[in-house]
């Protein structure tokens, strides 16, 4: 992810000193190959970088400046496309002055002056003509860096041939911001068809009411849990984000929530049941659990849990069944 305070929107102060940073960062590497990386750590916010960076800016630091020509060039011949380019972010790109393979259409087509001269498309790169990983590792030159993105060669996305441009549209996005070629939920449900009854459910997360995304609980770019799912900042579930009271931490934890999940007893997308729990009846999915016949890390219910019980619910008596400061047994918060 490209860090927003380094160039997003900059006013004319802004731009000024940026491009001072920049410049002075272009002097300091002279002699150091090319390293963008170190380039774009002097700029404020911009520290979180990793090896990739360093390797594939050392394979762009063997690129010949003179196979190219600029974005000029490029739209004497594509009027159409260009002035889209100079109405999204990414002219944002001739900021960069570590040499014209960061700029412009050639920071994405590769250098276009075979192409310029002979106006043959096949002598300049065309993304529908590449493998998906290769196609989004151009894109992840400059976009790979911080958490949000540096997961993507691994996710489920790209291991299932889904690429940035799958989602996104450089030259006609459908959604000005972010460039998305549909807005969410609908992008997903495009691929995703199985999800979307989820949602249509009796008892759903407001995702398609607008209140919450899928980008809330997952990341789209991929990461290290499963379902690419997102977390907390301290590495913990991703339903803390939003239910902090459900965090704790607390003197006696169920233990479930913490080690299973939240999804042992709700499901996270919809339910046909109240509270989102995977169960229509509570007590059947507290005696999943709680059961002499399973064998289970959990405690049986007592004997004095007679049937008439049976038709009470359990969290009439074990309220706090998410963790309790107070009581051992969940009678109370
Ligand atoms: C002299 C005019 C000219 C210049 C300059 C030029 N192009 Fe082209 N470009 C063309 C023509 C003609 C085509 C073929 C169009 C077609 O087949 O529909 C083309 C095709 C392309 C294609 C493939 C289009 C497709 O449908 O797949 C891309 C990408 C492209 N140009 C990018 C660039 C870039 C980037 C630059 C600047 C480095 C550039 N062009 C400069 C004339 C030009
Ligand atoms: C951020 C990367 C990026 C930049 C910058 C960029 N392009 Fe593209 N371009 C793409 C991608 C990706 C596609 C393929 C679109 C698709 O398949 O959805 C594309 C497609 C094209 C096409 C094919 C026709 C079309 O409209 O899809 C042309 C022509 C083209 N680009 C020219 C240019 C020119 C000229 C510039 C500079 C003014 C430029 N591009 C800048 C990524 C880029
Ligand atoms: C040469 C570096 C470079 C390359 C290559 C590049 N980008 Fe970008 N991209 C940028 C910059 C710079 C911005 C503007 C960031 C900002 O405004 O903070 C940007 C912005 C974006 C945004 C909008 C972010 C927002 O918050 O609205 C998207 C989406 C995006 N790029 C996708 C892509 C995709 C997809 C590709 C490959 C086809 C690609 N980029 C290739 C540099 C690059
Ligand atoms: C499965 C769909 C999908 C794929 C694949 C995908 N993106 Fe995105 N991307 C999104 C959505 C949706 C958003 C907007 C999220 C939001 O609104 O918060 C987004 C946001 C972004 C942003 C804005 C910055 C941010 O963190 O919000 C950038 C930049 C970006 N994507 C670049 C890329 C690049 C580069 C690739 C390929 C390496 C890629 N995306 C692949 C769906 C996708
Ligand atoms: C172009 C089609 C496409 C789009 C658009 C798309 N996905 Fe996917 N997604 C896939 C494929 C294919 C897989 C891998 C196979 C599977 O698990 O369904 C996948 C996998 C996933 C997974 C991991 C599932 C698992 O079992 O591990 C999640 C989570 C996911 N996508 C979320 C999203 C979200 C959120 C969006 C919208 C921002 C989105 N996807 C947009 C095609 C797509
Ligand atoms: C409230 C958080 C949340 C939201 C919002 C959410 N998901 Fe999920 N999603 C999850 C969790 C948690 C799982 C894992 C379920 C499990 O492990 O049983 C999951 C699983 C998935 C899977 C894996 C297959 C499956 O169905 O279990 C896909 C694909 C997926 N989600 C796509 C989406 C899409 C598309 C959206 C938006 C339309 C979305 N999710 C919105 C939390 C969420
Ligand atoms: C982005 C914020 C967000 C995240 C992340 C989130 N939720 Fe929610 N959740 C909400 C909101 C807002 C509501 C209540 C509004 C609504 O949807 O009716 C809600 C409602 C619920 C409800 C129903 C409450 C009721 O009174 O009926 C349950 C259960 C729930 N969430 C569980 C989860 C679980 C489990 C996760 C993790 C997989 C999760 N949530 C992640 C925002 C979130
Ligand atoms: C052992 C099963 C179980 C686990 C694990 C569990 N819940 Fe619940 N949750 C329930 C039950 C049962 C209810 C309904 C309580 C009621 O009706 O009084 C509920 C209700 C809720 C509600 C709505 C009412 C309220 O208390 O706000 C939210 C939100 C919620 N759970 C979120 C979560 C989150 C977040 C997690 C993960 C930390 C989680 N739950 C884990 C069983 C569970
Ligand atoms: C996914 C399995 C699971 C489900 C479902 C579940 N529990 Fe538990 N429960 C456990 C485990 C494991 C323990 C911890 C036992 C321990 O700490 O030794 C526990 C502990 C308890 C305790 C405390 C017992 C003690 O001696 O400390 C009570 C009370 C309890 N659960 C009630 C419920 C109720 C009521 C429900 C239904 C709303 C429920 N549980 C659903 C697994 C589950
Ligand atoms: C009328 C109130 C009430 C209802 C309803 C109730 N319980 Fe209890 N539960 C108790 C009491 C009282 C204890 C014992 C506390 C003690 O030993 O001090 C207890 C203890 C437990 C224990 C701990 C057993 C142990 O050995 O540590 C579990 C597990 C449990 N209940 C599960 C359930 C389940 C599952 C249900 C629903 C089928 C349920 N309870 C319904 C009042 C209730």
């Amino acid at each position: 992810m490209l860090r927003k305070p380094n160039i997003v929107r900059p006013g004319a102060a802004v731009l000024v000193v940026l491009l001072a940073v920049a410049c002075s960062a272009v002097a300091k590497r002279q002699d150091s190959k090319g390293d963008s990386a170190k380039a774009q750590a002097s700029q404020p916010g911009a520290k979180e970088k990793d090896k990739g960076a360093v390797a594939e800016s050392g394979a762009q630091a063997k690129e010949d400046p003179s196979q190219y020509v600029g974005a000029e060039t490029c739209a004497t011949c594509h009027e159409d496309v260009a002035q889209g380019y100079e109405k999204g972010p990414h002219w944002k790109t001739t900021l960069n002055h570590q040499g014209p393979q960061w700029q412009g259409c050639e920071a994405c087509h590769g250098p276009g002056k075979a192409h310029a001269e002979s106006a043959d498309p096949d002598k300049i790169i065309r993304f529908p003509g590449l493998s998906r990983e290769e196609s989004s590792k151009r894109c992840l030159k400059c976009h790979e860096f911080g958490q949000e993105h540096a997961n993507f060669l691994r996710s489920e996305h790209v291991k299932n041939n889904v690429g940035c441009i799958d989602c996104h549209s450089i030259h006609a996005p459908k959604i000005q911001e972010k460039l998305l070629k549909a807005p969410q939920p609908q992008l997903c449900y495009s691929c995703h068809k199985d999800v979307r009854p989820e949602f249509s459910k009796p008892f759903h997360h407001k995702v398609n009411e607008g209140l919450i995304n899928c980008s809330n609980c997952h990341n789209q770019h991929g990461g290290f849990l499963t379902r690419q799912l997102r977390t907390t900042a301290a590495q913990d579930q991703v339903c803390f984000n939003c239910h902090t009271d459900k965090a704790g931490p607390f003197a006696f934890e169920h233990a479930p929530a913490k080690t299973e999940g939240c999804v042992a007893c709700h499901s996270p997308h919809g339910s046909s049941n109240p509270r989102l729990l995977r169960r229509s009846n509570v007590n059947l999915l507290c005696l999943e659990c709680h059961t002499f016949t399973v064998d289970s890390a959990a405690p049986a219910i007592p004997s004095f849990h007679n049937q008439a019980q049976k038709y009470q619910a359990c969290t009439m008596c074990h309220a706090a069944i998410h963790g309790s400061n107070s009581d051992h047994f969940f009678f109370k918060p």
